[in-house]
């Protein structure tokens, strides 16, 4: 293999530049020639493709966001679509792509690899940490630290207000968000998709707590664990208390990447060159238990991603 290309798909995620660095400095100091994709699949298609040199990358390592841009494209869902983006490559001499995304953006790349014959590996990179088969995502470590800023701020105005902060945060249907920055914040209730609650039963525990002295409190909500106004109401009309909604939204999508999610880019990016060179495709890349480990797209989409139910668990005997 000569030429490889790299893009990044779907949301974006702090970390995807540093990691997009070491895919192009890795690759070219083994004598590789390497090509950025803007815009993820859509680029592909459209044949947005340009050479990248070890000058491209060059401060961005500290950067969030995407150099190469990152897109949503419907039309990659179709077979004759993902042909074009083959032959678009193929027409370069590029015969091994790297996708950093998430499972959608996996499932394309399967797709082109079986049906094209281009050799693809995939780095998991969104906030979400919603990948079963490794431990951690690009991204995630960075956008948990940015929930805790916010919740060390509100937890100063909440307090002196004697007010219930009610912090929603994203992760689409995957709870981890929500799991850590509640657990390393110090929230006294965590909601999350995977595990069933009773509004009812918190705000009762509220308003006991209020009766023992407790004035304020903080409740991180996952996205799809529930409305926040339908929760605000409840809370508010049984334990009496003032709630505050603070949807945290895309924040957590940017900022600079944390030393995790740096040190995560690079050995993702090193890694994907040397599966490239070794001629494997249909790759992903996580990491588990501080190993850095690859599996077969297929596989590791069929697992699926369950809270930690000790970490959950333990998060109720800490408030
Ligand atoms: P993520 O990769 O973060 O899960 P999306 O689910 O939005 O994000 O997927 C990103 C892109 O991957 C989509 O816009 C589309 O181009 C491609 N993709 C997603 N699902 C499929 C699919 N079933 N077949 C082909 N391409 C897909
Ligand atoms: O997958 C990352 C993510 O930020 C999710 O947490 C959220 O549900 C979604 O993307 C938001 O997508 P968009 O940027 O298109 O609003």
């Amino acid at each position: 293999m000569k030429k490889i290309a790299i893009l990044t798909s779907g949301g974006d995620a702090p970390g995807m530049n540093a990691c997009i660095r070491a895919c192009v400095r890795s690759a070219i100091n083994s004598g590789l020639e390497v090509f950025g994709v803007e815009r993820g699949y859509y680029g592909l298609v459209n044949n947005c493709i340009t050479p990248m040199t070890t000058h491209s990358v060059c401060d961005i390592v500290q950067r969030g966001g995407t150099i190469l841009k990152t897109a949503r494209c419907l039309e990659f869902k179709f077979p004759e679509t993902r042909k074009k983006a083959a032959d678009n490559l193929k027409a370069l001499g590029i015969e091994g792509l790297v996708v950093i995304g998430g499972d959608g953006s996996f499932t394309g790349a399967r797709y082109l690899s079986d049906e094209n014959g281009i050799n693809v590996v995939g780095i998991p990179g969104t906030i979400d940490n919603d990948l079963a088969y490794t431990d951690y995502t690009l991204g995630f470590d960075t956008a948990v630290n940015t929930v805790l800023w916010a919740i060390n701020n509100l937890r100063d105005t909440m307090t002196s207000h004697d007010r219930v902060s009610l912090i929603k945060v994203m992760g689409r249907r995957c709870g981890d968000i929500a799991l850590y920055s509640g657990i390393c914040g110090g929230a006294e209730y965590i909601l999350v998709p995977e595990v069933p609650y009773d509004i009812q039963a918190i705000a009762e525990d509220i308003k006991k707590s209020k009766e023992r002295g407790k004035t304020s409190n903080i409740i991180v909500l996952a996205e799809g664990a529930g409305n926040e106004q339908e929760i605000k109401t409840i809370v508010s009309v049984i334990s009496g208390a003032d709630v505050k909604v603070t949807t945290l939204g895309h924040i957590q999508r940017g900022g600079t990447p944390t030393m995790a999610d740096r040190m995560l880019a690079a050995r993702f990016g090193t890694r994907a060159t040397e599966l490239l060179l070794e001629g494997k495709t249909n790759r992903v890349i996580g990491i588990k238990n501080n190993k850095i480990v690859d599996l077969d797209i297929t596989e590791a989409l069929s697992q699926t991603k369950k809270i930690d139910k000790n970490l959950y668990d333990m998060a109720s005997k800490l408030c």
